[in-house]
């Protein structure tokens, strides 16, 4: 069990950069969550912005002091919190079509419900700390920014949700994911549901690298967490974040 402490706040900057501020000060403990109501600067992935209507949504960020997860194994944590949220939504939507757009969006059918912003301290070979922003769109109804197609689990409902529930739902579901004992039954399982979840797996569709378009199926996603996609011509390419868009 990950006994999460949830420290509630009005109002911060971004919850991530608030937990980055109590690391840097010796302050922020192995399942430390910081919840706020509202960010005034709620930070999406590279220069995004978050967009989030103060208390209708949920914006935290939580903090992993794993025992022994190598550098080079840091996409585990993305897909296990991938997985939780996508666990968490399908649930309480009851719909079977959530699934974890590459990297860390978590869409249903093609809109986007949720992001991930993982920052990850490296100590050595190993993972020191893990600060794992989630933002998931739940009563918000309107969004006012140019984020291409976002949506909440409003939007699938008569009612508005209670977010204190969600948020249980959340924690508990990564628990769950974080908590199974790290051996490669395991793995292979985490492996197989990630791809049973991920957006556009095995089906033929657009994409645009290098500001080339071409057409191709996605494979999976190799250890470093890079995406596979088979182009027309047969070959396999290897991308990392923002070297491929989704047209
Ligand atoms: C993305 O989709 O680009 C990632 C979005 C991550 C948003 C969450 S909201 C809580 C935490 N604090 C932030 O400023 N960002 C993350």
């Amino acid at each position: 069990m990950m006994n999460f402490n949830v420290i509630r706040k009005e109002v911060v900057d971004s919850t991530n950069n608030y937990a980055v501020e109590l690391i840097r000060r010796g302050e922020l403990n192995n399942g430390d969550v910081i919840l706020a109501r509202e960010q005034d600067m709620g930070r999406g992935y590279g220069n995004n912005v978050w967009e989030s209507e103060p208390g209708k949504n949920i914006t935290m960020s939580i903090c992993f002091k794993p025992e022994n997860i190598n550098a080079s194994d840091q996409f585990i944590l993305t897909k296990m919190l991938s997985l939780a949220v996508v666990d968490a939504i399908s649930g309480l939507i009851k719909r079977d079509d959530v699934s974890v757009k590459w990297p860390n969006d978590i869409y249903i059918g093609d809109m986007k419900a949720a992001g991930i912003l993982v920052q990850n301290y490296i100590a050595g070979s190993k993972i020191d700390t893990i600060i794992a922003g989630i933002g998931l769109n739940v009563n918000q109804q309107v969004f006012l920014s140019d984020a291409p197609n976002p949506v909440s689990l409003r939007n699938f409902t008569a009612d508005d949700f209670d977010i204190e529930m969600v948020l249980s739902i959340i924690l508990d579901k990564i628990d769950d994911y974080y908590c199974g004992a790290p051996d490669d039954d395991l793995q292979k399982k985490l492996d197989s549901k990630y791809l049973s979840k991920l957006y556009r797996h095995k089906i033929s569709a657009k994409y645009e690298a290098e500001g080339i378009a071409f057409e191709g199926i996605i494979t999976g996603v190799d250890e470093y967490g890079r995406l596979t996609i088979t182009n027309s011509e047969g070959q396999h390419k290897l991308f990392a974040h923002k070297e491929v868009k989704f047209l």
